[in-house]
């Protein structure tokens, strides 16, 4: 039997939130590009699309995020946040968050943050996120959030080669997950983080920073133009990294990192 299906989310989110209005598709493009279209349309703050598979899911960078069919959660939040633009950089944090929450507190495995929107555990993302904005004009209508999890893939079913290290809650906890009931928990937290982020976002950093697992390590990260390797010292309240290279303060607003080992 299927453990995702719209009929059992129904049921389990319904009584918590009463309403919230969602789309499931067994099969879809990109969760994410419905979400867009959706989000133009006039859906709500919190809606969301939901996949049981995609056939293009969308990463950051223009990659490509293959999740396993019938093994992951693939899900796309509309979100209508009410912050100054320069609090925006929060967001790819808040969501993160909120699913390090969710794992940590659905299965007890202890999930991580990573710079800029992962999810990690014990070294190997288990979750990434891709965060699109909305525009009417000049004024941004809603942040799209969508999360890629891996849930219940074997070794063999992620894809081979990647360039970064990947791993799901099964291969974590040798255990098969109920999707359904992990989504709701996703659901709850990711509300949760969200009216942090606009009622006390200093909470929400601090809780960022308790989760963070580049803080305090050496990195090798990049953006656009840079490279810089150094010491990660700080998240700032813009959602920006603040690293210590050659004894000068930088400040990264986006981009990738890297861990390095701590002997270099
Ligand atoms: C990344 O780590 O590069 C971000 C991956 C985001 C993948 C999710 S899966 C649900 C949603 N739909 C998409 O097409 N992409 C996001």
């Amino acid at each position: 039997m299927n453990d995702l299906t719209e009929d059992c989310l129904k049921e389990q989110l319904n009584p918590r939130f009463p309403g919230l209005p969602f789309r499931f598709h067994e099969v879809t493009d990109s969760t994410q590009s419905d979400a867009l279209n959706w989000a133009r349309e006039g859906a709500p703050h919190g809606s969301f699309v939901l996949a049981d598979t995609q056939s293009n899911g969308r990463g950051r960078r223009g990659r490509t995020w293959e999740g396993g069919a019938g093994k992951s959660i693939l899900i796309s939040f509309i979100l209508r946040p009410q912050m100054e633009p320069d609090r925006l950089g929060l967001m790819g944090g808040a969501a993160a968050i909120a699913v390090a929450h969710a794992l940590r507190n659905h299965t007890d495995i202890p999930a991580q943050t990573k710079w800029p929107n992962d999810v990690w555990i014990h070294g190997k993302k288990v979750a990434g996120i891709l965060l699109e904005l909305v525009w009417r004009e000049s004024r941004l209508e809603a942040v799209v959030a969508g999360i890629g999890i891996n849930v219940n893939q074997k070794p063999e079913d992620l894809p081979p080669g990647t360039r970064t290290p990947a791993t799901s809650l099964t291969i974590e906890a040798s255990k098969t997950w109920d999707r359904c009931a992990l989504l709701c928990r996703l659901v709850e937290e990711l509300n949760g983080v969200m009216e942090r982020a606009q009622t006390d976002p200093a909470a929400l950093l601090a809780e960022w920073k308790a989760l963070e697992c580049t803080l305090n390590r050496q990195v090798l990260a990049v953006d656009e133009n840079r490279q810089i390797k150094g010491q990660v010292t700080d998240i700032l309240g813009d959602g920006s990294l603040k690293i210590i290279s050659d004894g000068r303060e930088r400040q990264l607003r986006w981009g990738e990192v890297s861990i390095l080992p701590d002997f270099e």
